[in-house]
């Protein structure tokens, strides 16, 4: 069973530039909640309650704030400090001391995530012992991704933003490790963007056959909400689904007490703590 997962939610947001410039992207609203509440629901559900978050330099505090120690979630969260975006395997080097010779998840702050049976897909997944697992699929602008080739659903080949490609299958920001991570990425050397690359990493794997995929499907949706429009698709996105059906899309409380890690006396204590919202609303039909 994975039971760490680390959200990389630093960054510096330059796509969305004026609006990132003070607040860390994370923080912005995907409609009704934070950003950071998305990826962070995608590792509760499967089933990881050990959270290190990776944050900018200085802005700590800021998440601090709205998800402190993760008590209220019914999970323990950690802040680290990222220096400056050196590429994604760098959390695993930052976190390796959370991490502790255990396996890992790592979701980017700002992918959002929603597919048919996805929980029961997750918690298949957090099962992995050895290798690692990607999440993907198809993109219409694959030049923008780390891209897979498959043949009979084995990867043969990954790309990280290939200018030509026949395949239109990203890699998604989702992926589960053995605990060789730490120990591979301390080995990688920066690419041509001066980034130690995932898609370098996860050829380590591939080159070993120790690398899996799976697929969320047709009818599921990914988005990475790191440009402007992206940003405005999920907020629609989250929007039109909450709206018609009624159910809130990664409500942490809901998620925790569903699991049981809470109960109806920390969704009141959350209550007060969001004060007088929608928000506070859906949760109060939760308990009474
Ligand atoms: C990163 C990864 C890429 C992956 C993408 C998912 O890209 O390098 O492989 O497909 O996240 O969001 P970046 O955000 O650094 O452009």
């Amino acid at each position: 069973m994975i039971k760490k997962g680390i959200i990389l939610a630093g960054g510096l947001g330059t796509r969305m530039s004026p609006i990132t410039k003070s607040v860390n992207k994370q923080l912005l609203p995907i409609y009704d909640k934070p950003l950071i509440y998305y990826p962070l629901s995608i590792l509760m559900l499967a089933g990881i309650r050990e959270v290190l978050i990776i944050v900018n330099k200085g802005q700590v505090n800021q998440f601090r704030k709205i998800l402190k120690n993760g008590e209220n979630f019914g999970i323990k969260i950690q802040y680290k400090e990222q220096q400056k975006p050196n590429g994604l395997p760098e959390a695993f080097i930052i976190g390796e001391k959370f991490i502790n010779n255990n396996n890992v998840a790592l979701i980017l702050g700002d992918n959002f995530f929603y597919a048919q049976s996805l929980t029961k897909t997750l918690q298949k997944t957090s099962k992995l012992k050895n290798g690692a697992k990607v999440f993907l699929h198809p993109v219409s602008n694959p030049k923008l991704y780390g891209i897979a080739t498959i043949k009979n659903k084995k990867i043969v080949s990954l790309k990280e933003k290939p200018s030509l490609t026949r395949s239109n299958l990203a890699v998604t920001g989702l992926y589960f490790f053995d605990k060789n991570a730490v120990k591979l990425s301390k080995t990688l050397k920066p690419s041509k963007r001066n980034e130690l690359e995932i898609i370098d990493l996860l050829n380590k794997y591939r080159k070993k056959n120790k690398l899996n995929a799976e697929f969320l499907g047709r009818g599921g949706a990914w988005l990475d909400a790191g440009s402007i429009d992206d940003y405005y698709d999920t907020t629609s996105f989250v929007s039109a689904i909450q709206k018609r059906q009624g159910f809130k899309i990664a409500c942490l409380e809901e998620i925790a007490l569903k699991k049981k890690w809470i109960n109806k006396k920390v969704i009141l204590e959350s209550i007060k703590f969001y004060g007088n919202c929608d928000y506070s609303r859906y949760l109060k039909k939760l308990i009474f």
